[in-house]
């Protein structure tokens, strides 16, 4: 079969990075077309910059890095400096990029790419705030049928949010987007809360990350004893989640993750509520499937195939 065709949207964010490395050490299902980045959990700036510290990490500056939009679509912009350091990428000490930026905007490489590139043939792999998916399917309507998927990491039901009592991060920054999204009739793959806080980066787990004794697994190691302070604190969990590898994971491994077909629909209105999913995992209405809900992952299983994965970079 051949390798997927996808193009990575994110805010790294040391969660971000590690779905990157996985992306990069899969070449035989996963072919990364680009890289964009997006105003998240740190601006834009040094989003754009951890990218590319990131691909230099893995050995390949080739990857095109894209900038793209730096503030949410109707919203300030709230960033997570708390959770992942005031550079996103607190942790290892990694040279800054030699390698450029992209001149074209992030927004105009996805359209750009999903035109140019057979209709059905391109994965979408948001990270981070759905802003410059929800930007580009605003400007070209005509390439949100031929998107292959969208696998993104975000949104909680049953695990409520991280960072207010309701919302997760990632749709709470642009919930206006995540509706635009979330409504485009896109088939749409979900990493909730709901998993990701089920994928514990334990002490063993990353133990065995620096024990590769290569360059990527250290700097992967110091990226979650850096990224774990604040669950750790919040959740009294094991270790950090690491949500956004399990989007990269899904598409390599599907089998080692669970859910649920169910509609999910983004509060847009309530500021108490502000970028819930609120998922109808009951069937209580009878508003259209639109997404697959994932709720567990064979925490294990996902373990072993990163740490096999990032220990052939
Ligand atoms: O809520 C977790 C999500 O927000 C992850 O994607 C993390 O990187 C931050 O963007
Ligand atoms: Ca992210």
């Amino acid at each position: 079969m051949s390798a997927r065709k996808i193009i990575i949207d994110t805010d790294p964010g040391q969660d971000d990075a590690v779905a990157i490395l996985l992306a990069l050490a899969s070449p035989d299902e996963i072919e990364l077309l680009g890289i964009t980045a997006v105003a998240g959990n740190v601006p834009l700036a040094l989003t754009a910059r951890n990218a590319r510290i990131v691909c230099e990490l893995a050995g390949r500056p080739d990857i095109p890095v894209y900038a793209g939009c730096e503030r949410p679509l109707g919203r300030p912009l709230v960033t997570a400096e708390h959770v992942h350091g005031e550079t996103g990428l607190n942790g290892p000490m990694l040279p800054d990029p030699t390698m450029p930026l992209q001149q074209e905007h992030a927004v105009d490489f996805i359209i750009r790419t999903l035109r140019e590139q057979e209709a059905g043939s391109v994965t979408l792999c948001p990270l981070g705030p759905l802003t410059n998916i929800a930007m580009a399917f605003a400007k070209a309507p005509d390439i949100v049928d031929r998107v292959a998927r969208i696998v993104l990491m975000g949104g909680a039901y049953f695990e409520v949010g991280n960072i207010t009592p309701s919302a997760e991060f990632n749709i709470y920054v642009d919930p206006q987007a995540a509706d635009i999204v979330f409504k485009s009739g896109s088939d749409i793959t979900v990493m909730p809360l709901d998993v990701t806080h089920k994928a514990l980066v334990t002490k063993a787990r990353n133990d065995a990350f620096r024990a590769l004794g290569t360059p990527v697994g250290r700097a992967v190691a110091e990226m979650t004893d850096f990224f774990e302070r604040f669950d750790r604190e919040k959740y009294h969990s094991d270790g950090a989640p690491l949500h956004d590898p399990c989007v990269t994971a899904w598409l390599i491994r599907p089998d080692l993750f669970h859910g649920r077909r169910v509609n999910v629909e983004i509060e847009t209105v309530s500021e108490l509520t502000m970028g819930m999913t609120v998922a109808d995992w009951w069937g209580v209405t009878d508003r259209p499937a639109n997404a697959l809900f994932i709720g567990d992952v064979d925490a294990d299983g996902f373990f072993n195939l990163l740490t096999e994965r990032l220990g052939r970079l």
